[in-house]
């Protein structure tokens, strides 16, 4: 049986719907209710909900033979896996972004509010910028607004976020995109059928 961690929510619709248009049908699966896991006996194939920043621990540790995962959590957690294919969905771009009216006094640490504060890190770190790291968990807008954080080191996708919250790109980090990623000894052992499966989720 080949097990697979999709993330919940936006991305994993998606995702999702590229296995499906792929042949890899669970039914059920996008019903609006609190269920997790799904099986189709049929393709020997289960397939189960968790949160995004959790699908690379599920696949480092063997739980979910393959996952999908967006680049950005990759980035943050570095985890112990293959990451074998680039979804091509879910394309965003993480960004430092700051108050329209925001100017950088170079000779103060910067504060600096994120949910990824190893990718903010390593790019402060390459800058040689000294930072105050602020870790938060969503709606990170809000700290440059109400004077918590100097900048955001945050994903953006069409930008309305920072606009509608007078914010504005001051630097882009990385390109974002979903990614299939898979544990590397179940890759040994089942190099056959996941490489099925990327060519047709890729193929289409
Ligand atoms: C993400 C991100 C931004 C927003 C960017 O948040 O953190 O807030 O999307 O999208 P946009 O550029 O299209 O406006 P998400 O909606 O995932 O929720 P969160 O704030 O709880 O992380």
């Amino acid at each position: 049986m080949i097990n697979i961690a999709l993330p919940k929510g936006r991305l994993g619709v998606r995702v999702y719907k590229l296995f499906e248009e792929a042949g890899y049908e669970f039914t059920g699966i996008l019903d609006n209710n609190r269920k997790l896991v799904f099986e189709n006996k049929n393709l020997d194939m289960r397939c189960f909900w968790v949160k995004p920043f959790d699908v690379p621990v599920y696949v480092e540790r063997g739980t979910a033979d393959i996952g999908c995962a967006g680049k950005d959590i990759l980035l943050e957690r570095s985890p112990d896996v293959y990451e074998l294919a680039d979804l091509k969905t879910g394309f965003c771009r993480m960004a430092v972004a700051a108050k329209n009216d925001f100017i950088d006094d170079e000779s103060k640490i910067l504060r600096v509010a994120t949910e990824f504060p190893n990718i903010a890190q390593n790019y402060y770190s390459s800058q040689g910028r000294e930072i105050d790291i602020i870790t938060l968990r969503g709606s990170l807008e809000l700290a440059p607004v109400l004077g918590l954080s100097d900048v955001i080191v945050d994903i953006v996708e069409t930008g309305t976020t920072l606009r509608e919250n007078n914010l504005h790109v001051i630097n882009y980090i990385a390109d974002l995109s979903a990614r299939l990623i898979a544990n590397k000894s179940a890759y040994k052992f089942k190099c056959a059928i996941i490489d099925e499966i990327i060519k047709k989720l890729c193929s289409n």
